[in-house]
């Protein structure tokens, strides 16, 4: 756990952390539908929006604007641990939400990989890839097979993607962290299946969830692309960016004639999707030196990975077994913890259920005593977790590093009055 002075700089850094403009004093735990922002990306947004100019021209606020937008694509590179990937060379590219993202790199790998063949993925993900893989395998005449995960712990791991694998699959997709169960995947592990049975296989990672919960290292996971979303790491809504590898970069994608064969971004981008990027980058880079000495700012960033991790950890666990004097939820013997309270492999976030009471109620209810959460319900972004367990509905409490045992502690005693101890 960060110790208090460190977690009140951190706090420090981010807009409206204990009180809602709209509502006054709350804890934030919708930090899946939204992280916090950055006080240094809001306010780097707000100043380029003030801006006139275009890229791509010879004056001096031009010449700024195209240097914003490579320092943040080095600034996603490096945070990816992809800048230094020769093997698989690659690049990142920003698009309008991570949705778009991966929507076009999985019609390009779909379309592009060799005719025939399958796609495969797990029922884990978000419909963001699994609506686009279901979608363009269609149009490429593959066949989309989901695998299923295990409804009680909400695992899947590389065993299951083996039993489906076979030589001809051709785009596999994988999420590292369900948005929904806030249990991840082991993705450096499917990759090497995937690897070992079909080598040339496309593999795309949904890391939108994960991201902000700890490092990333394309490098290590053996991907050919990864997706973030701005909104859920710090920064902004209306932009999201991936890293595709080489060989996936140079399929055939949407581009305007005569741009470099990787050439991924459509039309005139907004600095300050990357310039707010940045800003994550430079502020990951200040928590992480507070963990290492080592002077490579990678090392730092991966340092702020771990430091987040167990900070998160500890928040979890207290929100399961209690803090300050509060019970845990694990000693509310009403309320249903999805994929179980002792799952490793969870990450951020605790989807419950309490027996009797709407989820909608418990939502209202936390809102009233100033805690903010959301309800997910059984529709098409939470189906694939909801129904395998007959629920219609559960209440996500998602945290972030800047999130406080005191705050963990305001939500359990919000729910001990809730749900009657
Ligand atoms: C795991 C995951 N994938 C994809 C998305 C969609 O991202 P975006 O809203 O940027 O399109 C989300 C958003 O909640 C998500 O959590």
């Amino acid at each position: 756990m960060f110790n208090p002075r460190l977690l009140r700089e951190i706090r420090a850094r981010f807009h409206h952390v204990a009180k809602c403009p709209y509502q006054g004093a709350r804890a934030y735990f919708e930090n899946a539908g939204g992280s916090l922002r950055l006080k240094t990306a809001a306010k780097v947004a707000a100043k380029l929006s003030e801006l006139p100019d275009n890229q791509g021209r010879d004056n001096p606020a031009s010449h700024a604007l195209v240097r914003m937008i490579e320092t943040g694509r080095r600034d996603m590179m490096e945070f990816l641990g992809a800048a230094h990937n020769d093997k698989a060379g690659g690049r990142v590219f920003v698009g309008e939400s991570g949705t778009e993202c991966l929507f076009r790199v999985i019609r390009a790998a779909m379309l592009g990989a060799p005719a025939g063949g399958r796609a495969l993925g797990g029922a884990l993900e978000h419909p963001a890839t699994r609506s686009a893989a279901r979608q363009w395998a269609a149009h490429a005449g593959r066949e989309y097979h989901v695998i299923a995960h295990d409804p009680q712990t909400c695992a899947l791991g590389a065993a299951d993607y083996r039993r489906a694998l076979t030589a001809d699959t051709r785009v596999v997709t994988v999420i590292q962290t369900s948005p929904v169960a806030g249990v991840s995947v082991d993705v450096a592990a499917v990759c090497r299946e995937v690897r070992g049975i079909a080598p040339d296989c496309f593999i795309i990672v949904d890391g939108i969830q994960h991201a902000p919960h700890g490092g990333v290292d394309v490098k290590a996971l053996g991907a050919d692309a990864y997706a973030v979303s701005g909104y859920k790491i710090f920064s902004r809504h209306n932009y999201g960016f991936a890293w595709v590898s080489k060989r996936l970069a140079e399929l055939p994608h949407d581009k305007l004639d005569g741009t470099a064969a990787d050439h991924w971004e459509l039309g005139t981008r907004d600095t300050a999707a990357y310039a707010a990027f940045s800003e994550v980058a430079a502020y990951l880079d200040w928590l992480g030196a507070h963990f290492t000495k080592s002077a490579g700012r990678r090392a730092r960033l991966l340092a702020a990975g771990e430091a987040i991790v167990a900070h998160e950890k500890h928040l979890i666990e207290a929100m399961l077994r209690g803090c300050r004097s509060k019970k845990g939820l694990t000693e509310m013997p009403k309320v249903i913890i999805i994929a179980g309270a002792d799952n490793p492999r969870r990450e951020g976030l605790v989807s419950l259920a309490v027996r009797g009471v709407p989820s909608a109620q418990v939502v209202r209810a936390l809102s009233e005593r100033g805690v903010r959460v959301h309800i997910r319900k059984n529709d098409y972004f939470s189906a694939n977790i909801l129904d395998p367990l007959h629920m219609t509905d559960c209440v996500r409490v998602s945290v972030c590093h800047y999130n406080s045992e005191a705050e963990v502690a305001r939500f359990l005693g919000a729910m001990e009055e809730i749900v009657g101890g």
